[in-house]
């Protein structure tokens, strides 16, 4: 209902009788109420509901029933800028992975509700481990993370003797043990041009590796054949279209996509790079080559200006499986939470505890 349709004249009666006892509940209103009002109104009838022993649940809104948990629990959500709206509106941050890593590290909550996929969980286990981190959807894993051979790094540990192995964060646990420092896609151009090693080995994403080795030219970077399915989907060819049907857009486009796709590109970054981006230029369309759930931030901060899909087809399927009620029952239940070995955590740590450093 939008609020025009609001009668201006409304109100909630609740009216309980039980046995002998009765009460009742009013609260009239004139004006159009925001959703904190209405969830305090909701709590206080809550309230007398169970003085009589009745039972509350469905009357509270999820997003309601959520913050009030989070606010019981000393909780706090964290959602990357991929999960879907909804989700991204009750979180207390939302960003790129930099950000949410810096964020999960610095927090006093007692538990982290990470909404995004599983290595970003995973280190914020290892980067704040008195925390109980909880994802919603145990499932909900990054198809990248996995692609690197950990064989082969020791390989090119024996060929170069000055080598670092350079891990971006979209990686398992295990393959960050490896590794001599972690960057993000924010930070890695930054983070390589300053390490003092000649070699370096870039894992796992191939597109990312290749932007980071055309901005330093000056090392030698060796590239892994990993990439991430949804960006390395977006063609040329796609662009090309795009940019005839918007002639008057600029084109923002995240490093892991091709090499052909950066080529057409008029700026290339992070998530968060992108959305910044287009928030300060004076241009007002834009085709975005990244992940949909950008979509929301984009026009929340610039809702005269306009943002289009490259394809169809820009949804990672698991940052998708985060939904309201997933977030809810694990903040009731205390599920899926994330558990990571000593041993993994204190060499995990070294390489994102050298990222948070560098990249300062
Ligand atoms: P950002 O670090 O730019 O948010 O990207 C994360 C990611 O998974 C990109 O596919
Ligand atoms: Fe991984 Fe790609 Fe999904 Fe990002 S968009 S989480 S890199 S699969």
């Amino acid at each position: 209902m939008n609020d025009s349709e609001k009668s201006p004249h409304c109100g909630l009666f609740l009216y309980i009788r039980r046995g002998d006892a009765q009460d009742c509940f009013t609260e009239n209103f004139t004006t159009v109420l925001s959703d904190d009002k209405l969830g305090a109104i909701i709590r206080q009838m809550e309230k007398v509901i169970k003085s009589y022993g009745g039972k509350t649940e469905g009357i509270m809104s999820i997003t309601e029933q959520i913050k009030q948990i989070k606010d019981d629990k000393n909780a706090i959500i964290l959602a990357h800028y991929y999960v879907a709206d909804e989700v991204q509106e009750v979180a207390d941050y939302i960003g790129d992975s930099y950000y949410l890593s810096k964020v999960a590290k610095g927090t006093d909550a007692d538990i982290i509700v990470f909404c995004g996929v599983s290595f970003m969980g995973e280190s914020a286990a290892i980067l704040n481990p008195g925390k109980k981190v909880l994802m919603p959807d145990a499932q909900a894993d990054c198809a990248m993370a996995h692609m690197a051979d950990l064989e082969k790094i020791a390989k090119m540990r024996e060929k170069y003797e000055d080598l670092a192995v350079v891990c971006y964060i979209n990686s398992t646990a295990e393959m960050k043990t490896y590794s001599d420092v972690c960057v993000t896609s924010a930070n890695a151009v930054k983070i390589v041009k300053n390490l003092p090693n000649q070699n370096i080995y870039f894992i796992p994403d191939g597109n990312l590796g290749r932007y980071v080795a055309e901005q330093v030219p000056e090392k030698n970077i060796i590239l892994n054949d990993g990439y991430c399915p949804i960006h390395a989907a977006m063609t040329r060819k796609s662009v090309l279209e795009a940019k005839k049907r918007h002639p008057k857009a600029k084109f923002l486009v995240h490093p892991e996509c091709t090499k052909e796709v950066l080529a057409e590109a008029d700026y290339i970054g992070s998530t968060s790079g992108i959305i910044e981006f287009a928030t300060k230029d004076a241009g007002e369309e834009f085709i975005i080559g990244t992940e949909t759930g950008v979509f929301h931030e984009l026009k929340k901060r610039n809702p005269g200006k306009k943002f289009y899909t490259l394809t169809e087809n820009q949804t990672c399927r698991d940052m998708k499986l985060v939904t309201l009620e997933k977030v809810l029952d694990v903040l009731k239940n205390e599920t899926n939470q994330v558990t990571v070995t000593d041993k993994l955590r204190e060499r995990a740590l070294v390489p994102l505890n050298r990222m948070l450093e560098l990249a300062k």
